[in-house]
């Protein structure tokens, strides 16, 4: 392709590089980077409906942290709320003591308090911070974590960071509510299932139905819009922040490249649509037309989109409820995917095998389970430092369940793709290998909040 002429959307050019990741965590480069994050009572404005809820500073874009691979991060947490609240920083292979757990790592930082988080930043990728506490992060108390490689190529022209959130605070029943509902069985509202019978996520993709879906804190009526020019390249970081939400992405009149799972390099794959669960990432590079594109987050299985819209010309933008044909294209899962050299864990025999059963507790109240047991009743998975283990999860219900593991990353045992948070289908096993080299208590849990909040949730113990 010529300087100046655009190369077709979506394909990868011969240009391309993969990007190279090794597995070694940085080390400290001597630079610190500061932010204060206060969680307050703050109105989103959603259209002209406004929205009373908890979130840090301005909201989850404003609170958005920026930070080089290598750099120490001193957070200050100031907690101007009613309610003990922690920060959690998804995905990071991080000191145990910081990890935000509450009464696992740290006691929950009391209102009127602050808490002073500091550790240095060990992986490049797209990571994202919320709190831990109950379903506080079904309130707006989350933001994206960018870490940036200054040894990474930088294949394109604008870096955007896209967070998608299902949204009930303040137009809906309150968190609160919704999950007593849930422990007492009820249907009806916001608690009804979302039925698909032909989702790859199974029959009942979410038992949640949601009054409104953000794209960056925005409504579909009035999405943030991205602007560039013909031809330029993008990278979009896609963070699935909602709590109860699979969404199936897709760019309209476009395809993605998708780049990084999880904040890890894989081989880029060129696909129409994505599907993303709770609390994964993925980025894609896309080579942009002329003119006024949406892209479209549709929750699976349900009726309503978040969105936001990329504007490189003229042109009308599209309706807020305006479908891309690409949503009912080629469908990327996981395991589609492959990783990069130089990212897979080294080969070597397993030392443990865990094998842990999901499921829903069979009487009243209504839980949900690792190993027959809720918290704050559990089994730690026991291991010791140097151990390579692999965890076998066994989905013994009828709805998928997005299961992350806090301070480690671990490589999928089917194809080696680096992950956090990886997604059991129902009825499915879905087995991964750790790599036990990060002491510490460690949360395992469900990322569908009320999942979790419900009992799916147990530790890693090193011994
Ligand atoms: Cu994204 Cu245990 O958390
Ligand atoms: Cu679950």
């Amino acid at each position: 392709f010529g300087p100046d002429e655009p190369k077709p959307a979506g394909t990868v050019g011969p240009h391309d590089t993969v990007v190279e990741r090794t597995d070694q965590r940085r080390h400290w480069s001597g630079r610190t980077t500061s932010v204060t994050l206060t969680a307050q009572q703050g109105t989103l404005d959603l259209a002209g409906r406004q929205a009373r809820t908890w979130l840090y500073d301005g909201g989850p874009m404003a609170a958005a942290v920026r930070v080089r691979a290598g750099d120490r991060l001193h957070a200050r947490l100031v907690n101007r709320l009613e309610a003990a609240t922690t920060v959690h920083w998804h995905g990071l292979r991080i000191r145990n003591d910081m990890d935000g757990v509450p009464d696992v790592t740290m006691p929950a930082v009391r209102p009127g308090d602050t808490f002073d988080y500091r550790f240095v930043v060990p992986d490049p990728g797209t990571y994202w911070l919320h709190s831990h506490v109950g379903v506080q992060r079904d309130r707006g108390l989350y933001a994206p974590l960018i870490v940036t490689d200054p040894h990474e190529p930088g294949d394109y022209d604008h870096d955007e960071t896209i967070v998608l959130d299902d949204w009930t605070d303040g137009v809906g029943p309150t968190p609160d509510a919704i999950l007593g509902e849930l422990r007492a069985g009820h249907t009806g509202g916001t608690v009804r299932p979302v039925m698909a019978p032909s989702s790859p996520w199974g029959p009942m993709t979410s038992e949640l139905t949601y009054p409104l879906h953000l794209a960056n804190a925005r409504p579909p009526e009035d999405p943030a819009v991205i602007r560039a020019r013909p031809g330029q390249r993008l990278r979009l970081r896609l963070i699935n922040a909602s709590a109860a939400t699979p969404y199936r992405v897709a760019f309209s009149g476009h395809r993605m490249t998708v780049t990084h799972a999880d904040g890890w390099p894989v081989r880029p794959t060129t696909v129409d649509t994505l599907l993303i669960g709770m609390a994964e990432r993925y980025d894609v590079l896309v080579t942009v037309g002329d003119g006024a594109f949406g892209l479209v987050a549709a929750a699976e299985g349900g009726k309503g989109v978040a969105r936001a819209v990329v504007r490189t010309g003229a042109g009308t933008t599209p309706p807020p409820t305006a479908r891309p044909a690409e949503l009912r294209r080629r469908l990327l899962c996981y395991p589609d995917l492959r990783p990069v050299a130089g990212t897979a864990l080294p080969k070597r025999p397993v030392d443990r095998t865990v094998r842990l059963l999901l499921s829903q507790g069979t009487s009243h109240p209504v839980t949900w389970l690792i190993d027959d047991h809720a918290w704050p009743h559990r089994k730690p998975v026991p291991v010791r430092q140097g151990e390579r283990v692999r965890i076998d999860l066994v989905n013994a219900s009828a709805m998928a369940h997005p299961i992350h593991l806090h301070g480690h990353t671990f490589a999928l045992a089917d194809t080696g793709v680096r992950k956090d948070t990886v997604v059991v289908l129902p009825g499915k096993t879905t087995s991964i290998l750790v790599q036990a080299d990060n002491p510490g208590r460690w949360l395992l849990h469900c990322h569908n909040a009320y999942h979790m909040a419900l009992g799916m949730t147990t530790e890693l113990d090193y011994l």
